[in-house]
């Protein structure tokens, strides 16, 4: 059997996959190497997990690259982000967009090299018609600057307070159009959000595993899908199965 068969029914397969890409500095640490090869090694398991997700079938991957607390780093550490983001889209960019990668960007631009900002832009332009796979990059990504942004703009566009729902707010994040996500995964360990998707996973199942980032692998992915298939979302209600026993 491949690795890659899953052993759950379509329905039960999440339609939005989230991923906290954590651990790559414990990875290069634990083996004597700089900070920067963990992200070398990490943006290799990338292109991995890009494509067992395809191959699963899930139709919308979103991947925190690039937090905004993140700049508090050294600037060496930084500056080796950026430029491993620059890398990608010169060099993946055309087997992304071959294999039908829609790349999206989620978080602000602004801090970003103008010459970056422009890279990013035409990836999300040559790609903006693909429909196997939709990918939303969280580079330079906060939760809470998506809801201050959002606000600022739904202030700016003068919209009655009483005309502010949850479905509004949603279409003012920087994940509009997306489903929430179904699935978020977050690697080595860490039991926090980070500032993830922080309205967007408002009833969202977490898969924690102690990998790190690199080692993350296919075999562990299917098993992050069929733990989340066996799952009982209740969305504060009762389960299907008691509820039609209280009706009966
Ligand atoms: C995650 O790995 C990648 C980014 C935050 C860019 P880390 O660099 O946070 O790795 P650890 O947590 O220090 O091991
Ligand atoms: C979250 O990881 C951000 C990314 C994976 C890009 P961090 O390593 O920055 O999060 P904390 O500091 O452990 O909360
Ligand atoms: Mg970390």
């Amino acid at each position: 059997m491949p690795t890659s068969s899953l052993n759950i029914p379509p329905e039960k397969l999440p339609r939005h996959v989230a991923m906290i890409m954590d651990g790559n500095g414990r990875w290069a640490l634990s083996r004597g190497l700089p900070r920067l090869a963990g992200h070398k090694a990490g943006t290799e398991n990338l292109r991995r997990v890009i494509r067992s997700t395809v191959e699963f079938g899930v139709k919308y991957l979103t991947i925190y690259a690039f937090s905004t607390e993140n700049w508090g780093r050294p600037l060496e550490e930084v500056r080796g982000l950026m430029s491993i983001l620059e890398d990608v889209l010169d060099k993946e960019l055309a087997e992304l967009h071959a294999e039908g990668v829609q790349l999206r960007h989620i978080g602000r631009l602004e801090r970003l090299s103008p010459k970056l900002q422009k890279k990013v832009l035409e990836a999300i332009e040559l790609t903006k018609n693909n429909d196997r796979l939709v990918l939303n990059v969280a580079f330079n990504y906060g939760g809470r600057d998506e809801i201050v942004h959002a606000i600022q703009k739904i202030i700016r566009d003068g919209i009655p307070a009483e005309q502010v729902t949850d479905e509004l707010v949603s279409q003012y994040l920087y994940t509009a159009g997306v489903p929430d996500p179904d699935l978020i995964i977050r690697t080595s360990g860490e039991l926090r959000v980070s500032n993830f998707l922080i309205w967007q996973a408002a009833y969202s199942e977490w898969y924690v595993t102690p990998t790190y980032w690199p080692d993350f692998d296919q075999e562990e992915y299917r098993r992050a899908l069929e733990a989340f298939a066996q799952r009982d979302r209740r969305f504060g209600k009762v389960s299907s199965k008691e509820f039609e026993a209280s009706n009966a």
